[in-house]
């Protein structure tokens, strides 16, 4: 597994891999790996030639200064989960090396996009993601590139980017990758404390429970029912639980089926942000 820190030397070593006609298959990530992100990167492995992941914390994507300061970093750690999945190159840079400029100024226009949820709760979060995710496709030139559903509207940004700048690559959502009890594996779930985390399966539990209400409540009575779950449990704070449809995610007052529906929830626990969703229909 090469290790490389430039993008010079990143770019050349693509090139060469492509020259000898090998596919590439790209995972995106900040670090802080779990089985989550192993799950994709076997997966990317499996289909093609070589395996390129980028471990960067990525500044201009935090809109809270104080969750980027504590976000998990622990390179070595990492990079012995990226050799046991069988990682040909890990792309690992500076922030000067990303942003040589001094002050990132490009701008996407998502629309509606971006205007709701993780959008709205997180401003600027969509543009800084699509301005990293960009300069990486530059840099690894992928055939496919895999994304996880745990962050659904990212992935509808990061197909729509693809579109907008005519992008000649595949993006392969992957399902959601659970602990044992249901929470969704989250690099933040390692600041949960004990008790913490042991209440956080409440999330998964409550949504897969508003599924099963489905066909007896309208699209609006279930975001009341889940806003009322979480009233009862004092320790989470409810940002969001909206239903939206998958390709726009548009909040629906009436069941989107040929769309599809996804139930797409925010709340804090203590000071840990978590986000999960679940299909409806
Ligand atoms: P990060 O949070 O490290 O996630 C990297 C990839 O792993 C994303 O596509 C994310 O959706 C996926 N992932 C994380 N947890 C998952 C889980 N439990 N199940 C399935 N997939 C999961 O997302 C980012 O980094 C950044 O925004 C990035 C795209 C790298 C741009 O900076």
């Amino acid at each position: 597994m090469k290790t490389l820190n430039t993008i010079s030397q990143t770019k050349q070593f693509l090139l060469e891999a492509k020259k000898e006609g090998k596919s590439i298959g790209f995972v995106p990530t900040m670090g802080a790996l779990h089985e989550g992100h192993l799950t994709l990167m076997r997966r990317a492995k499996k289909e093609n030639d070589l395996l390129a992941v980028s471990v960067f914390v990525n500044p201009i994507q935090f809109n809270n200064p104080e969750d980027l300061k504590k976000y998990p970093r622990d390179l070595e750690k990492d990079k012995q989960l990226l050799k046991s999945v069988g990682c040909d190159v890990v792309f690992a840079p500076t922030v000067d090396e990303m942003y040589p400029e001094e002050k990132v100024t490009e701008h996407f226009d998502f629309g509606k996009l971006e205007t709701v949820m993780e959008g709205a709760f997180r401003p600027g979060h969509f543009n800084g993601v699509a301005v990293v995710v960009k300069r990486l496709f530059n840099i690894i030139t992928p055939d496919k590139a895999y994304f996880g559903e745990k962050d659904f509207q990212q992935l509808a940004i990061i197909k729509q980017l693809v579109k907008m700048e005519n992008m000649p690559l595949e993006i392969v959502p992957c399902a959601i990758v659970r602990e044992s009890d249901g929470l969704a594996m989250s690099s933040r779930n390692e600041r949960l404390t004990p008790d913490e985390r042991a209440l956080a399966p409440f999330i998964h539990q409550t949504l897969q429970q508003a599924v099963r209400l489905k066909t007896e409540k309208s699209p609006l009575e279930i975001v009341q029912w889940v806003t009322d779950k979480f009233k009862e449990q004092p320790a989470f704070t409810l940002e969001y639980f909206e239903l939206a449809d998958a390709v726009f995610l548009q909040p629906v007052k009436r069941w989107e089926k040929a769309k599809g529906t996804i139930g797409f929830v925010a709340a804090f626990l203590g000071d840990v942000r978590l986000i999960d969703n679940i299909r409806f229909y």
